[in-house]
């Protein structure tokens, strides 16, 4: 890496000072969006390699064949961490690598490239973070029935077990589940993740599996790894009315129930929200929800992960009779992805948090955006609105901290350019430059803005 000193000239203007010294700060990445090698020492096809193969599904039919190519570029890209200044790393464990059948003895050559990895890290003195499941399933499971038949479940814990006995000596913060929603809903019920399907009382029921799963993995990881900080990773979003009148306050209820208090209420020990229950009862009577499932889902955590992209802003549906809602937009500037970029909204999901459910530890496991960043004559990417994103976002935080918000860490997302789900490669949300041709990296301004914070709170200059 060279970087050019006219790129990271943004002042940090004392941002740094704001974060405790034991703050953890970090990038993000997950292993399908970043790996490649997918056919790799034994690895089987996951949900998403099967969904990309399918016609239509992924833009431009991208696929996550070669990614980033991390599998094999791997110690460069913990050398560009190190360079960079990166205090930690959360990446994600491809499940079909450490247990291509889903089921039984772990694969050796699979785990040791995690292992590889966790080595390398603490080599360079930076603290892995892992999460069990990003999205990618392995396809036998997918075939046995998926995240709706409660069997996907106690797999998982069967996996998570391996990974925490194989890892757990060196890798002593672990994530189950990143995004449940996502893996519930945009897999089973809208279909625009893997596996695709269209069935929104499959969706519930995976919902409820992935739940169960993670409860079950932590038991898991606690007897194979007791010294491991286990959490979950929800994507949560502040949900606010686009208005006043009639049908505005229940929009934001049904919104908040599914989106938020779904995995929230279950995770922290009250069960399903009776009025979501009510909500879905033409879809589902929950049958699969068994007796003491909801205990074990309640497993106790060290911390809860929190991404953060932006907030819902929800109207009653301009369809009478139906219980849809709307999404609105507020006229925001926006992301690539259509976004709006609002860090008020972290700052009020985060203190929803604190405010409506019993203490935790808060990490912010992914916070980051989309721009259509150009690479500039000399090979240089400047990156302006990212750099604010990233500032903004932070001032929030500290604000939180200010506040007295149990918040203990931030993760960019992403370390570098990668596979974006069914946007495939379009849309870039690195810190890091990829250019998917040489595969070469290059940060951009916005690495070098978040690597002299980084220095600063490390207390260099
Ligand atoms: C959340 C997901 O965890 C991650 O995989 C994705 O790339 C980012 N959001 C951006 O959409």
């Amino acid at each position: 890496m060279s970087p050019n000193p006219t790129h990271d000239s943004t002042p940090t203007n004392g941002l740094a000072g704001s974060f405790p010294a034991d703050f953890t700060f970090g990038v993000a990445t997950s292993s399908f969006q970043i790996e490649g090698a997918v056919d790799a020492d034994g690895k089987t096809p996951s949900i998403w390699d099967s969904f990309c193969a399918e016609p239509g599904r992924v833009i431009d039919g991208d696929t996550g064949e070669v990614a980033v190519d991390h599998y094999r570029r791997m110690p460069g890209d913990v050398e560009l961490m190190r360079e960079l200044g990166m205090g930690a790393y959360r990446f994600s464990i491809s499940w079909p690598r450490v247990q291509p059948h889903g089921t039984g003895p772990g694969n050796a050559a699979g785990i040791g490239f995690y292992d590889r990895l966790v080595d390398e890290l603490l080599a360079a003195g930076i603290t892995p973070w892992a999460t069990l499941y990003h999205w990618d399933l392995p396809v036998e499971l997918e075939q046995a029935g998926g995240w709706p038949v409660r069997e996907t479940a106690e797999r998982f814990a069967e996996y998570a077990g391996i990974v925490a006995e194989a890892l757990g000596d060196r890798l002593r913060h672990l994530i189950t589940l990143n995004e449940p929603w996502c893996s519930a809903f945009l897999g089973y019920a809208s279909g625009i993740h893997a596996p695709g399907r269209r069935d929104p009382a499959a969706a519930l029921a995976a919902s409820h599996h992935l739940l169960l799963g993670h409860g079950m993995a932590v038991e898991a990881i606690r007897a194979a790894a007791p010294d491991a900080q286990v959490g979950i990773t929800l994507n949560l979003y502040p949900t606010d009315p686009a208005g006043e009148g009639e049908g505005y306050a229940d929009a934001v209820r049904r919104i908040d129930g599914l989106s938020n208090r779904w995995f929230l209420d279950p995770v922290f020990g009250r069960g399903y929200p009776a009025d979501v229950v009510a909500d879905v009862a033409h879809v589902t009577d929950l049958a699969f929800v068994h007796d003491g499932d909801t205990d074990r889902i309640a497993a106790p955590l060290d911390f809860l992960g929190v991404n953060y992209y932006t907030r819902h802003v929800v109207a009653p549906s301009a369809y009478p009779g139906t219980n849809a809602v709307d999404f609105r937009f507020r006229g925001y500037p926006t992301t690539a992805t259509g976004w709006e970029i609002d860090p008020d909204g972290l700052y009020d999901v985060v203190s929803r948090v604190r405010d409506d459910y019993p203490s935790i530890p808060i990490v912010l496991t992914e916070n980051g955006a989309a721009f259509d960043d150009e690479v500039a004559d000399d090979g240089s990417v400047h990156d302006p609105d990212r750099v604010a994103f990233l500032r903004e976002h932070l001032q929030a935080a500290a604000r939180l901290l200010k506040d007295g918000v149990d918040l203990r860490g931030y993760f960019a997302w992403s370390l570098m350019d990668n596979f974006e789900w069914a946007e495939g490669y379009a849309k870039r949300f690195g810190i890091v430059h990829v250019d998917y041709a040489t595969q070469r990296r290059t940060p951009k301004s916005s690495a070098l803005w978040y690597a002299a914070l980084l220095r600063e709170h490390a207390g260099g200059i």
